[in-house]
This record gives C-alpha cells, structure tokens and sequence, in this order.
C-alpha cells in the first residue's frame, strides 16, 4: 500500500541546514507547504525580508530558488505551534553544539535543543507525524526522540496521535548548498517504519535519481553522517600534515596531491592543503565520534579520530608561529593584512574558521589587523574575536576592499579562497605595503609569480 501522501512540512531551525534544504523540497514540491520556523525572530523576519540579499545566510543560487516559491509554498514563521498542528512531516534541524559542561564537556553534543524541540512537537502535533531528523546527532539519538514522542499519546481534542521517527542526515556544503542539494551523491534515509520512510523518499524523488537514495536503519544512518565528517576531515588533516613535510623537504604538496589523487582509489577532492579545516560540522563531529568510542570502551579508535583533530589545531597555530617568526620574530605594533575570514569562500559563516583561531594568537602578539571578507559582518568578526577593536597593544580593523587591508601592512595573509584573491593586482598591493613585505598564502590560491615580480616575499602552504 503506497503510504498517503505529505502535504505540510514544519522544519524547526532556520539556519544553514534548515534553510536551504526546505527552500529546494519547496521548488520542486509546489504540491507540499513548507513552513520554516525558529525561534529567533530577527532571523525569521530575515528570511521574508522583500530584498534577497538580506537573507540571514549566503549561498549562490540561494536567492533565486526562495523567490520561486516564498508566499506560494514556502513560509518562514515564529508560530511554531500552529505549524507543527499542521504538518504531516516535521523536521528537526536545530543546532546541536558541542556541549561547554558537565559531563561531556569538550566532546560530546549539546542535544537540549533537539530535545525541548520533540518536546515541542509531542505537544503540538496533532494526527500521525513523520518525525524526521535533519540535525547530525549522536548514534542512538532517535531512541530519546522516539521515547519522547511516545510519551504523548493524545491530542487536547481527545484525538489519538502517533509518530514515526526518520533519521535523514544533510550533506551539503555551505557554498555549494543549492548544487548539492539539487545533485545530491546520495539522500540517505534510516528508519523502521516502511510507510514513513518511503513518504519521504517520495519526497526527494521527485528530483533525485531512485537509486541515489538509499535506505538504512535508524543507527546506520546516524553514524554515516558522522563517519562521513570524520572521513572528509581525515583527508584534509592528512594533506595537511603531509604539507608540513614538503616544505621541510623541496617538495610541493599540490604536486603530491595531483600525483596520489589520479589513483582512482584515493581520488582527488579534498586533497588541498590550507589553514585547517573549519566549519560548524567537522569538529564537533569528531569530538562526538570520539565520545561514542569512549563510551563504548573503545580507546583506541577514539585515540585514532582524536588526531585529526589535533593535527587540525596544530596546523593554524603552526601558521601563525611562522608569520610571527618570518617577521623577526616580533609583531608587535605591526600591521597585518588578512584576506578571508570564513571558513571558506562562498559563505559568510565564519563557525570554527581557521582565521579566528590565527587572527587571536596575532593579537595576542601585540599585532595591528586589518581584516578584510567580502562576506563577514564586523559585528560577527568581533563576536568572533571576542574583543573591541582596540584592546591594550593590539587592535583589529574591518577594511573595504583587500589593497585598503594592506595599507602600511608589513604582512598580507589569504586565509579563505574566495575568488577575489585569485586575480590582486599584487603592484597594487605591494606598492601600499611596507618593506621588506610579505605574501603568506595559506590557501596556495594567490598568482605567485605576479606577487613575487612585485617585490614581495612569498610563503605559501606545502611549497618546499
Ligand atoms: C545544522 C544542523 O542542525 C547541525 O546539527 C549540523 O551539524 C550543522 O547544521 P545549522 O543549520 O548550521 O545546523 O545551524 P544554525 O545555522 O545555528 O541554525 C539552527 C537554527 O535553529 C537557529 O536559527 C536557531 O535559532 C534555531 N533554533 C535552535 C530553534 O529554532 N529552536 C531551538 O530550540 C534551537
Ligand atoms: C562539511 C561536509 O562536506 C558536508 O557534507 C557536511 O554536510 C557538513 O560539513 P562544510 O563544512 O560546509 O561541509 O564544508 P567543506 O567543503 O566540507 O569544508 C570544510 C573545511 O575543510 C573548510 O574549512 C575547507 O576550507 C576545508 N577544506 C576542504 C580544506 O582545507 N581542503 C580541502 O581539500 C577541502
């Protein structure tokens, strides 16, 4: 029997995750209402504002497919209730953070979200409702869910209500977001229940390929979200540590990573070296990996996840040690130029961005930063350092565009790979800085020869 069809969704968490994805379910399923809610009503006003530009997140492509079917199918409310009430489907896409105390603290995610929300939707649905899990969560997460939707088994109205827990973890990437979500590699959806899981696999095939959604059981698809992090970052920490040793040795790690990526066993994406890897994802979910195995007993396999982690801290202190020793050992009172400050290009998050970590120990160094993204807010810059614009010695500044960063700099640093950065006139650049003056390219993204003509000293990650 085909299960009956989903005709309202409520996504609960309007941010990276939740945002995009109901924005595409929404174009391609104008037959299904989507309301989008969250708590933060700045957010949500955000997200109706008239001019798409000012949508709470950046993603190319992002604008175009919300003014396809806001107003029509595509909603963004604070009502929350009212649209858990009506939906067939609910979603959870909340933020779960790696938890800052008790028991856990350092490593284990922060699920009070995830669970006022069921909570939320044990009290306000109404009928049978798909609960679905969009939030990367701890293996085991859908049984607390379940457990706690169980609780519930009435409606004010007397009416009976039941739920069907899905776990279907989300694995875009921000800057690519509208690309991976309408060209998915897979969609992933583990659960029991067979009715649910194929209302939601009928769902994505009305634009992803049948054989490109697969089906798993509720654990299954809860650690591949988390494995697949862990496997991405690996890779990244891997070229990383391997980039330390070619410049140790003559070698270039771009060279490497063309060499090994044309072995169709390794493959070549994500094989570019850089300042480490951020993002709101990979961290914590490696730190949550690492528990899991703890809690299991497994030391070692934690052990093993736990130094990707690590060599990824080193790799942005290591950078900001070299900066400081290229420039006589001392910044103090010197203006650096930093270019880039998300985590990378094509975003405006800057969550875990290897910058922050880099822009803090060059304050701490009695450093002048002239700071300049094409993306990132200054308020969100100062969220993220943590400290005014001048504090004792050091002092950072947001500047307009990259050759107004590097007024007067004895140091310009590309810390994200945003395009921009591809094609500086590095005359232009050169002719502001002070000498000798430098070009640390952490992304190996910048016209090196032309930076070198213009009289600059070049670093660049992984060349020997
Ligand atoms: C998502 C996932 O949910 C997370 O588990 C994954 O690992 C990374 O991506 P993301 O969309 O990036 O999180 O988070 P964020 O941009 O912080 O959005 C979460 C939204 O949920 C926020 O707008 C927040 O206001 C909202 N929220 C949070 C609620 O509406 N209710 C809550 O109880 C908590
Ligand atoms: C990641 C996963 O790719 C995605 O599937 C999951 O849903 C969320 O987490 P995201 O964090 O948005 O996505 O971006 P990603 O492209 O994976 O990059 C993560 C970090 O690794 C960035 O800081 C990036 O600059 C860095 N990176 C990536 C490298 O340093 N080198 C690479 O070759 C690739």
């Amino acid at each position: 029997m085909t299960p009956p069809p989903v005709r309202s969704i409520c996504c609960m968490g309007a941010g990276y995750v939740g945002g995009p994805t109901m924005a595409v379910i929404a174009d391609h399923c104008p037959e299904i209402q989507v309301t989008v809610v969250d708590l933060n009503a700045e957010r949500i006003a955000a997200w109706n504002a008239p001019d798409l530009t000012c949508l709470p997140v950046y993603e190319p492509g992002l604008d175009a497919v919300v003014a396809r079917s806001r107003g029509r199918n595509l909603h963004f409310s604070t009502e929350v209730d009212a649209a858990i009430a009506s939906a067939d489907m609910v979603f959870l896409s909340v933020n779960t953070p790696t938890k800052t105390r008790g028991v856990g603290a350092g490593q284990a995610s922060d699920l009070r979200w995830i669970e006022a929300c069921t909570r939320q939707v044990a009290e306000a649905a109404q009928g049978h409702t798909i609960v679905v899990e969009k939030s990367t969560l701890p293996v085991r997460t859908a049984e607390t869910v379940q457990t706690i939707l169980s609780a519930s088994q009435q409606s004010g109205d007397g009416t009976a209500k039941s739920f069907s827990v899905l776990s279907n973890p989300e694995f875009l990437a921000e800057g690519t977001a509208i690309a991976d979500l309408e060209s998915p590699d897979r969609v992933l959806i583990g659960g029991q229940d067979a009715d649910a899981l194929e209302a939601l696999a009928g769902i994505y095939s009305q634009w992803v390929p049948s054989e490109r959604i697969l089906r798993t059981n509720l654990w299954s698809s809860e650690l591949s979200k988390l494995t697949a992090n862990a496997f991405l970052a690996q890779r990244v920490s891997s070229i990383n540590s391997i980039a330390a040793l070619c410049e140790a040795t003559g070698a270039d790690v771009k060279e490497v990573a063309c060499a090994i990526g044309t072995d169709s066993r390794i493959g070549s994406r994500f094989l570019k070296s850089g300042p480490g890897f951020g993002g709101s994802c990979f961290q914590k979910d490696i730190l949550n990996l690492v528990y899991l195995c703890r809690h299991y007993g497994l030391v070692e396999v934690a052990e093993y996840w736990e130094q990707v982690v690590s060599l990824n801290n080193w790799q942005q202190r290591r950078i900001a040690k070299l900066v400081v020793q290229r420039l006589f050992n001392t910044v103090a009172g010197k203006t650096i130029a930093l270019l880039g400050f998300a985590f990378k290009a094509d975003t405006n998050d800057t969550r875990e961005s290897p910058a922050i970590r880099i822009a803090k120990d060059l304050l701490e160094e009695g450093a002048q930063l002239s700071i300049f993204d094409p993306k990132v807010s200054t308020e969100q810059i100062q969220r993220d350092l943590g400290v005014p614009p001048t504090d004792g010695d050091s002092s950072w500044k947001q500047a307009t565009d990259p050759v107004l960063a590097c007024q007067g700099a004895d140091a310009v640093l590309i810390l994200t790979e945003w395009n921009h950065f591809n094609s500086l006139d590095w005359k232009a650049v050169s002719s502001v800085m002070r000498r000798p003056a430098w070009l640390f390219d952490t992304r190996a993204t910048a016209d090196k020869q032309a930076a070198l003509s213009a009289g600059l000293q070049v670093w660049t990650v992984g060349e020997g």
